[in-house]
């Protein structure tokens, strides 16, 4: 079974007068509408009416065919969109830009070219005012999770689109958000790193309990690691529907068993179905 903040709360003897607090909502979106207005061109409803509560803790995938606005989504919950018609509240505050609570890996990688994978991945750390020594020990141990050890003084240019990207990752993780936003992070990676680097994901959440939002187009990715898959709509995006992922996980075959495979192909179903609507909308 998935340890979750939640769940770990100890039950302690029964108190019939007082209720137990709600679970917390870690991120509360409601009533999302996103426009992109480029100069001189039509502008391009990318978000529209989108609401989803995220608990503390929670583990969640967004899936969704191309251009349906997950990225998008991502972007406006780290702050680096303004938001315009609707709110996003973490922790029942309403957020106004980035913060320290949000770490978001880039479906673009998004490293500094200037600096060696060493200093990219301490750089969160500087930022939050460690001294040079200490975030470099600390980042160390993040190049060594992601398997980039013998690389920290190596620029980005000289590294492979998955070792870009196992970098970014470990950038993120080094500064250990609240709440994690990844944008497709393994998507450049060979099969077999990314069945490592799933398992590594999972660990980390499980040692230190966050609250992650992960974008995939793999349906066997997002049924593997979350406790809830949003199937979004082809664009304008609105959540189209939200699928329960709630398998005991403590075997590792659950991924054989029949509950799995049966989600994984109503998933497969959700997407496809999306997906062919936007492809008739480009048709039409
Ligand atoms: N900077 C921009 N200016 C104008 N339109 C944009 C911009 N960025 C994204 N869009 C449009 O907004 C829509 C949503 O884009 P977004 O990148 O959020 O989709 P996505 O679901 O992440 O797609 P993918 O799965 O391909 O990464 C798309 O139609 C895209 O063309
Ligand atoms: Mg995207």
């Amino acid at each position: 079974m998935l340890h979750t903040l939640n769940e770990s709360r100890s039950a302690g003897p029964p108190q019939p007068m007082i209720s137990s607090p709600p679970a917390l909502t870690s991120v509360d979106i409601r009533d999302l509408k996103y426009i992109y207005a480029p100069a001189n061109k039509r502008p391009v409803t990318a978000l529209e009416n989108v609401s989803l509560e995220v608990k503390a803790g929670e583990f969640i995938s967004l899936l969704g065919p191309s251009g349906c606005g997950k990225s998008t989504l991502l972007y406006l919950i780290g702050g680096f969109l303004p938001i315009v018609e609707g709110t996003i509240s973490v922790d029942g505050k309403q957020i106004a830009g980035p913060g320290p609570d949000r770490g978001i890996v880039f479906q673009s990688f998004a490293l500094f070219p200037w600096l060696t994978v060493l200093q990219n991945v301490a750089y969160g750390l500087r930022k939050q005012g460690m001294s040079k020594a200490n975030a470099e020990d600390n980042a160390r141990s993040f190049v060594k999770l992601v398997g980039l050890e013998g690389f920290e003084d190596s620029f980005p240019s000289h590294l492979s689109g998955g070792m870009k990207q196992r970098a970014a990752i470990a950038r993120t993780l080094a500064i250990d958000p609240k709440i994690l936003l990844m944008d497709e992070p393994f998507g450049a990676l060979d099969a077999q790193t990314r069945s490592l680097m799933q398992d590594e994901l999972l660990a980390i959440w499980r040692r230190s309990p966050k609250t992650v939002i992960f974008v995939t187009h793999d349906v066997h990715e997002a049924a593997y690691l979350s406790q809830r898959v949003v199937v979004m709509s082809a664009r304008p995006g609105r959540i189209k529907t939200i699928v329960s992922c709630d398998f005991d996980r403590s075997d590792p075959a659950f991924v054989r068993s029949t509950q799995f495979v049966e989600k994984v192909d109503e998933l497969q179903r959700l997407v496809r179905a999306e997906a062919k609507r936007a492809e008739d909308a480009i048709g039409r």
